[in-house]
């Protein structure tokens, strides 16, 4: 059974409308008018126990609002999310113990003590046992390398540095889903990389289900086969990262070098999409079924040094995804 399962999942956020100054007020007691957003539209989607799924969606798509509705901390406006046999807007105690929401926008230490004691209290609100706790501290700090700022500050650590604490303190528990938010937002390349290998290395290790939203495709990449791609509240997506490329991008790019450096533009503009050119080397977009043709007519045709066939870049690849959605 799928350890978490969502069904025709819908949340609409009524806000209110109000007219500018007193006289908004005023009618705003007699005469309520509502703006509805959409935030998430009939979104099913099930994952299995121990997997790490990828969950995209440009700005606004909806992500932040479906984890919430995962977590219990918003009611969907309708459709049904089940974790573990849960239904998370229950906001039962036994759920609470078992799965954790970490937001990379959001701080959720205790600002203005140190690291260690913040992660005290987390312990001792989840009720975790002294020798629990103290195995999964000393094993997470060595993990992440912050066993030395332990006693510091947590408003005086970077941003890096809070959120490896921030990982850890929503770990204590040792939960069987953990939801993370843009873990990585905001975080130079190096603090990045560190926190991808800790989700993947403790995905793998300790088989917790994960779902992660990242706006960095780096993170994406490295750690999650599956995706599952949201836009303007709808799935437009669900399956293997490699598909998203193969489904949506219609071409590849061919990098060619050439032996003596006298090729003109003119030359290779019938065989695709010219993105950069120098005499002795140029980038061609190619319609994927026309790969192997205009493979062909370079080597033939040319004193062809190097052939390289890629994929667009997977950024790319997902701006078009998004596109598409807008339409
Ligand atoms: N409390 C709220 N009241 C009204 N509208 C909201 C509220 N929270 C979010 N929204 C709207 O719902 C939509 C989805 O927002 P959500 O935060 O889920 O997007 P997101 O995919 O997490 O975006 P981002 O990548 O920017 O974090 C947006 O249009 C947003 O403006
Ligand atoms: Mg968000």
């Amino acid at each position: 059974m799928p350890i978490i399962e969502v069904e025709h999942l819908t949340k609409i956020y009524r806000t209110q409308k109000r007219l500018p100054g007193l006289g908004g007020a005023v009618q705003g007691l007699f005469n309520r008018e509502y703006t509805e957003v959409r935030a998430v539209d009939d979104v099913s989607f099930t994952i299995e126990e121990g997997e790490l799924v990828g969950f995209l969606g440009p700005n606004g798509a909806g992500k932040t609002t479906t984890l919430k509705m995962l977590s219990g901390i918003l009611y969907p406006t309708s459709g049904k999310a089940r974790v573990m046999g849960f239904t998370p807007s229950e906001r039962k105690n036994d759920y609470r113990r078992q799965f954790a929401l970490v937001m990379g926008q959001k701080n959720q230490l205790w600002w203005d003590l140190p690291a260690q004691e913040s992660l005290y209290l987390n312990k001792e609100i989840y009720g975790v046992e002294d020798e629990a706790y103290q195995k999964v501290l000393d094993e997470m700090t060595e993990l992440l390398q912050v066993k030395k700022l332990l006693g510091i500050m947590v408003r005086e650590l970077s941003l890096g540095e809070r959120m490896k604490f921030e990982l850890i303190a929503s770990l204590l528990h040792r939960p069987r889903v953990l939801l993370l938010d843009e873990p990585t937002i905001g975080l130079d390349v190096v603090a990045q990389k560190n926190i991808r290998e800790f989700i993947k290395e403790y995905n793998q290790k300790t088989k917790t289900t994960i779902i992660l939203t990242s706006h960095y495709m780096n993170d994406i990449q490295a750690l999650c086969d599956r995706v599952v791609v949201i836009n303007h509240g709808h799935k437009i997506f669900d399956g293997r990262l490699d598909d998203v490329v193969e489904k949506f991008s219609q071409s590849k790019l061919i990098t060619v070098s050439f032996k003596n450096g006298n090729i003109s533009k003119d030359q290779l503009a019938p065989l695709g999409n010219v993105l950069e050119y120098t005499q002795v080397k140029a980038v061609l977009k190619v319609p994927r079924d026309q790969v192997k043709k205009t493979s062909n007519d370079l080597l033939t045709n040319f004193e062809v040094d190097d052939i390289n066939i890629e994929e667009v870049p997977i950024e790319e690849v997902i701006e078009m995804v998004f596109k598409e959605g807008d339409q």
